[in-house]
């Protein structure tokens, strides 16, 4: 059964009642996803407070009084990577990590007795940190297997946890073990993540395209028509039926697809599977939406290798429906028109 807590409920509290819910139903857990859900938590706030920070990072360095950490100053990218591989690495629970900052996963010693792998993009959208846009934290939970690199390679499906942390007015922790999709969100002043939405659902359909419009050229014909057909209603029925909303950080237009619905794609390879696309896919599905690379469920899609990159497009049930049905609408050529 889902648990359910009053909106307001501390992220800690929810994490280890639902655990204590768990185990009241019969099954068998050991408190591991729990104790790295509340590893994540800490270090997102640790993150979220040095993002914060980030505009003032110059200003504080010239003045000479103190740096962000009271040493170099790190680029924000690096520095939430060392933060989460850092405290994640004491985490006894943990295997293995991999990031989409390192080239190889890291098998923390004290983590040898761990059953869980943990995956994360540490700072998605870093490119629009400059212009004070939102950015976001995604990571991916699975069970060890093998002990070894290979086990990252599970599909989607065999996600255990997957959630994301958005830097935006405020701060965000949106995840799913499975049992539908929370939203917390941070109160500053005390440090706490509070329930702000829970076991939340997607609209069945929205109103909102978003596509990166001037990587159009790169598209096949099949996505140049499916979003000029929005533009072309817009202009038969003279107002805007459709609107196109695009910020550049995935875990903002992920975000604002899981509240207003409507069909989010990347379809030019540039997203990561494991670090990108299939966190993002568990939340959407929880959230009764759909996600696809086109020809497959991302949730049923094999890594090939750990920094595998997808075309992504998820969204609304009944967008990515319609999305389905123009894609088998006429003979797909393959070719850019
Ligand atoms: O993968 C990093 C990222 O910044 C995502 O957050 C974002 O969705 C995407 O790149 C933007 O890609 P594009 O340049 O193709 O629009």
């Amino acid at each position: 059964m889902t648990y359910r807590a009053e909106i307001g409920t501390h992220l800690t509290n929810f994490i280890y009642d639902s655990e204590e819910q768990e185990r009241k139903e019969g099954k068998l857990t050991t408190g591991s996803l729990s104790r790295i859900l509340r590893s994540i938590e800490d270090t997102s706030k640790l993150i979220s407070s040095e993002i914060r920070m980030a505009g003032l990072a110059d200003i504080i360095g010239t003045t000479g009084k103190v740096n962000i950490q009271g040493e170099i100053v790190k680029k924000l990218d690096e520095l939430t990577n060392y933060l989460l591989v850092e405290n994640l690495s004491k985490n006894e629970r943990i295997y293995a990590i991999a990031s989409e900052e390192m080239e190889k996963p890291i098998f923390p010693e004290k983590g040898k007795e761990g059953n869980y792998i943990i995956s994360f993009d540490p700072l998605d959208g870093s490119s629009n940190i400059d212009v004070n846009v939102s950015i976001g934290t995604i990571f991916s939970i699975k069970k060890k297997i093998d002990g070894t690199e290979k086990d990252f390679l599970q599909p989607g499906k065999e996600q255990v946890a997957a959630g994301y942390v958005l830097y935006g007015n405020s701060t965000m922790l949106v995840y799913t073990t499975g049992n539908g999709v929370n939203f917390f969100t941070l109160d500053t002043k005390p440090g706490l993540y509070l329930l702000s939405e829970s076991n939340w659902k997607m609209p069945d359909y929205g109103h909102v395209y978003s596509f990166n419009d001037s990587k159009y050229y790169l598209w096949d014909e099949k996505d140049q028509d499916f979003v000029e057909k929005f533009k072309q209603v817009n202009k038969i029925v003279g107002k805007n039926m459709y609107t196109a909303r695009y910020i550049g950080s995935l875990v903002a237009d992920v975000h604002r697809t899981l509240i207003q619905g409507g069909i989010f794609a990347n379809p030019t390879k540039k997203l990561r599977l494991l670090y990108e696309a299939q966190p993002m896919a568990f939340i959407v599905e929880q959230a009764g939406g759909i996600a696809t690379n086109r020809t497959e469920n991302i949730m049923d899609v094999v890594p090939i290798e750990i920094h595998e990159r997808i075309p992504l497009y998820l969204g609304s049930k009944k967008n990515m429906e319609d999305y389905k049905r123009h894609c088998n609408s006429r003979k797909y050529t393959g070719k850019k028109a």
